[in-house]
C-alpha cells in the first residue's frame, strides 16, 4: 500500500503520516526530515540546505528526488510507504509518476489535508519536535514546551517555524504545490480531508476508514 500526503505546511502531514505508519506498519518518507538529517550533518551541502530551508524555498528537485529514490527502492519499503512532502511540484509528480513506472508500483491514496491558513501559522509556530524520536507536539495545545525531555531526547524548534518563513512558504505552496492536486484528482486517487481545531485523531480515523474501506 503507497500513500501520499499533501497539505499546506503545519496542516498535519508528519502528525498524520506518524500515526498511519504505526497503523499499518509500513515506512513514512518526509523529504523535509531527510533534508534536515543532512543540515545536522555539518557537510558544505548542509549549511546550503539550511540557508535554503529557513527562507522558506524549495531545494533542487534533482536532490530531493535521489534521496526518495534511494528510499523507495530499498527493503525498507517493500509492503509500501507513505510519502509526506514529496511531490511538491508538476515536475516532481511527473518524476515520481516515472520513478513507480519503472518499479512497477502506483499510488493508491493521496489525502489532502485542508486546514485554515490562520490555524496553520499558529501550529507551526508552536511546534516543538523530539530530536531523537521524531515525536511532534505543540506548545499551544499541549503540556509540553521546547527544551522539555521526551525519552531519550529533547523537544527542539525547527529554523523555518517562524511567521515571515511561514508566509513565505505558504505563498511557495500556492504557487508551486497546487497544481499538483489537480494531477492527482484527474488519476482518481485524492481524498480530500478537512482539518479544523479538533484534533490529530479524528482525522487519522477517517483516512483508515476510507483505507479499510
Ligand atoms: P517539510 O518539513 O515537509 O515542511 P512543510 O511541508 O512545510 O510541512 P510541515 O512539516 O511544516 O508541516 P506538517 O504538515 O508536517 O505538519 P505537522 O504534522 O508537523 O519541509 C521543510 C522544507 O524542506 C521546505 O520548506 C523545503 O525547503 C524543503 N523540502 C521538503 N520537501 C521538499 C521537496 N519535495 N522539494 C523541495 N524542497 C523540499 O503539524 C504541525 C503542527 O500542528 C504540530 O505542532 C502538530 O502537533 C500540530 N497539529 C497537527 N495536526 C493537528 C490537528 N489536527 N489539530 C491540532 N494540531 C495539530
Ligand atoms: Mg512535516
Amino acid at each position: 500500500m503507497n500513500i501520499l500526503f499533501l497539505g499546506a505546511p503545519g496542516s498535519g502531514k508528519g502528525t498524520q503520516s506518524k500515526n498511519i505508519e504505526n497503523k499499518f506498519n509500513i515506512p513514512q518518507i518526509s523529504t523535509g526530515d531527510l533534508l534536515r538529517a543532512e543540515t545536522s550533518s555539518g557537510s558544505e551541502m548542509g549549511q546550503e540546505l539550511k540557508r535554503i530551508m529557513s527562507s522558506g524555498q524549495f531545494v533542487s528537485d534533482d536532490i530531493v528526488l535521489q534521496l526518495v529514490s534511494k528510499k523507495i527502492s530499498s527493503s525498507e519499503c517493500e509492503n509500501g510507504f507513505i510519502l509526506d512532502g514529496f511531490p511538491r511540484n508538476l515536475s516532481q509528480a511527473s518524476s515520481l509518476d516515472e520513478l513507480l513506472k519503472s518499479l512497477e508500483l502506483s499510488i493508491e491514496y493521496v489525502f489532502l489535508i485542508d486546514v485554515p491558513t490562520d490555524l496553520i501559522i499558529k501550529r507551526c509556530v508552536g511546534r516543538i519536535t523530539c530530536d531523537t524520536c521524531g515525536k511532534i507536539e505543540n506548545e499551544f495545545f499541549s503540556d509540553f514546551r521546547e527544551g522539555d525531555k521526551c525519552g531519550d531526547g529533547v523537544f527542539v524548534k525547527r529554523v523555518d517555524d517562524n511567521e515571515e518563513t511561514v508566509s513565505n512558504r505558504l505563498k511557495v505552496y500556492s504557487e508551486q504545490t497546487e497544481p499538483i492536486i489537480n494531477f492527482y484528482k484527474k488519476k482518481g486517487v485524492l481524498h480530500r480531508i478537512i482539518g479544523g481545531e479538533d484534533g490529530p485523531q479524528r482525522l487519522t480515523d477517517e483516512i483508515i476508514s476510507i483505507i479499510k474501506n
